[in-house]
């Protein structure tokens, strides 16, 4: 990982250090190890001095101390705090201390006039209700098991490897599944013709487990072997599941198999009664529902988070990072017919964060398809829908990528841009890595980092095809962030 602390001096300096970091990593990853730069000290020394910054620990807030005492900032005022600590940023709950070192240099930097271009374009069939439009871009981002130009064709995700005459369920895989398959998403649940056919049955609940055969020693469970008598039953003397009503089991009337949990998002309870909020990136911001971990945009709004505005959206309702802007509508729009882009003027302060819109492949579908709750996400919500903070390693990515994505220094200019931020979620690639078969890690003989560096060379290679901006600098204002918890990535 890469250490927060580090990072303390500045926006302008965290982005260099990034940049430079991922190519120092990426060096390291394909060829071979490099010591940092010499621009890179440079650098360094030039922005210590012309900018003075919050010092500011990992541990957060409490020790933030001032350099020289530059003007204090009304941070609690710009990113208020709901009841449970949690920042609400647009009624999406937001983590406070992570983006307040991104303020650091905003009294040093001087305001610019930014063009920024609101998007008209239109998708195919409008993504048949199965994605979200990119508006800028007239792509659709195609939702877990759907795919194709109008989303419209649908992909089928198997739960099992392909059944051998030892192991009739394939073998072993986190989505193995003796019961109904749900093929968008490669997750089992009871199925049609049971009491609670959406009630997961995940893992091992599915199959006999073998007591131990020495006390204290742990239980195994035999993945050659469905348990369906048990999870199937109607009869309470036998450990059921998908029968079994959760008021007669919390009374004790009833037994129920132990082995059986919520492992998915947005359920909670033993018996996954209680429905809450999945995690998805900055909650779709208040402008579209969080359908497992991909954001379900409202009319009018795209992006991995539902921040960008399309021309269809009202403009009272623009995120901070586009205000305030002043709008040209053209002589010749057609407001009746085919919508046009629309330019912006938006008062920006540098440096200016471009975040690429990526294919849902990189981002949202690999938290729609999680399997388990806590893989890859800073946080997950409790029965009353409250913030529970993960505090966990892979879930910085997701925490940093939100932090850009609502940052002031955003743009949706690349023409202006001073850094391109890239949105891969690699950590949840490695944590999901065993999670069904078509992620698997098999090609890549069960390396994981080898499965995860594949995924980079796949976004490089749809960034360098499809937009500009690489090219032109090699690459060199590019931020990567790497959540990997291997020492030599963080201390390149
Ligand atoms: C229910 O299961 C118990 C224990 O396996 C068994 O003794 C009993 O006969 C079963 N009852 C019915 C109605 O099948
Ligand atoms: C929490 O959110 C879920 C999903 O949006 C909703 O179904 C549930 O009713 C909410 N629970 C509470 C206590 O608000
Ligand atoms: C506006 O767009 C509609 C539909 O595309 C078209 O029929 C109409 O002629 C356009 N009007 C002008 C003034 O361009
Ligand atoms: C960028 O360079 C690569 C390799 O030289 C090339 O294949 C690609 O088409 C270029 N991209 C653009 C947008 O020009």
């Amino acid at each position: 990982m890469i250490s927060i602390e580090k990072w303390r001096f500045s926006w302008t300096l965290v982005a260099t250090v990034a940049s430079v970091l991922t190519l120092v990593s990426v060096v390291h990853l394909f060829l071979f190890p490099l010591v940092p730069s010499f621009d890179y000290f440079t650098a360094r020394q030039q922005i210590q001095n012309s900018c003075v910054p919050i010092k500011e620990s990992a541990e957060g807030v409490t020790n933030r101390v001032w350099e020289n005492s530059p003007p204090q900032l009304n941070l609690d005022h710009r990113f208020p705090a709901d009841l449970h600590n949690a920042v609400v940023y647009r009624n999406a709950p937001w983590k406070a201390e992570i983006g307040r070192w991104l303020s650091g240099c905003d009294s040093v930097a001087k305001e610019v006039d930014l063009v920024e271009m609101i998007g008209g374009k239109s998708c195919k069939s409008d993504c048949s209700g199965q994605g979200v439009c990119n508006h800028e871009l007239g792509q659709c981002r195609c939702f877990h098991g759907f795919r194709g130009k109008g989303c419209s064709e649908r992909i089928h995700f198997q739960c099992n490897f392909p059944k051998t005459p030892e192991l009739p369920y394939g073998r072993w895989v986190v989505s193995i599944c003796p019961t109904h398959c749900d093929t968008t998403r490669a997750m089992c649940f009871c199925g049609e013709g049971t009491k609670y056919p959406n009630r997961p049955v995940a893992e091992a609940c599915g199959f006999q487990v073998n007591l131990p055969s020495q006390p204290g020693a742990p239980k195994s469970t035999d993945w050659a072997k469905a348990d369906l008598d048990n999870i199937f039953t109607t009869n309470g003397s036998k450990p059921g599941w998908c029968n079994v009503d959760p008021e007669e089991a919390y009374a004790l009337k009833v037994q129920f198999k132990e082995e059986c949990d919520c492992k998915y998002d947005g359920l909670l309870g033993q018996f996954c009664e209680v429905p809450v909020s999945s995690t998805c990136v900055n909650q779709c911001s208040g402008h579209g529902h969080c359908r497992g971990g991909f954001c379900q945009c409202d009319n009018g709004w795209y992006g991995v988070d539902c921040s960008i505005p399309s021309v269809m959206s009202s403009m009272s309702e623009w995120p901070q990072w586009l205000r305030p802007a002043h709008i040209d509508i053209p002589i010749n729009a057609n407001i009746t017919g085919n919508l046009v882009n629309l330019n912006a003027v938006v008062k920006k302060k540098r440096p200016l964060v471009y975040v690429y819109d990526l294919p849902p492949e990189f981002n949202s579908l690999l938290l729609e398809g999680r399997h388990y709750k806590l893989e890859c996400v800073n946080r997950i919500y409790n029965e009353k829908n409250e913030t529970l903070w993960t505090d966990m390693l892979y879930g910085s990515q997701m925490a940093f990528y939100e932090s850009i994505l609502a940052s002031p220094h955003r743009t949706l200019n690349g023409e202006e841009a001073d850094f391109f931020f890239v949105p891969v979620l690699d950590s949840c690639i490695i944590t999901r890595a065993d999670d069904a078969p078509h992620l698997s890690a098999q090609e890549h003989r069960g390396l994981r980092s080898s499965l995860t560096l594949e995924f980079y060379k796949k976004a490089y290679e749809h960034i360098i095809e499809h937009y500009p901006y690489w090219n032109r600098t090699s690459g060199r204002d590019h931020i990567w962030v790497l959540a990997m918890p291997l020492r030599r990535y963080g201390t390149a």
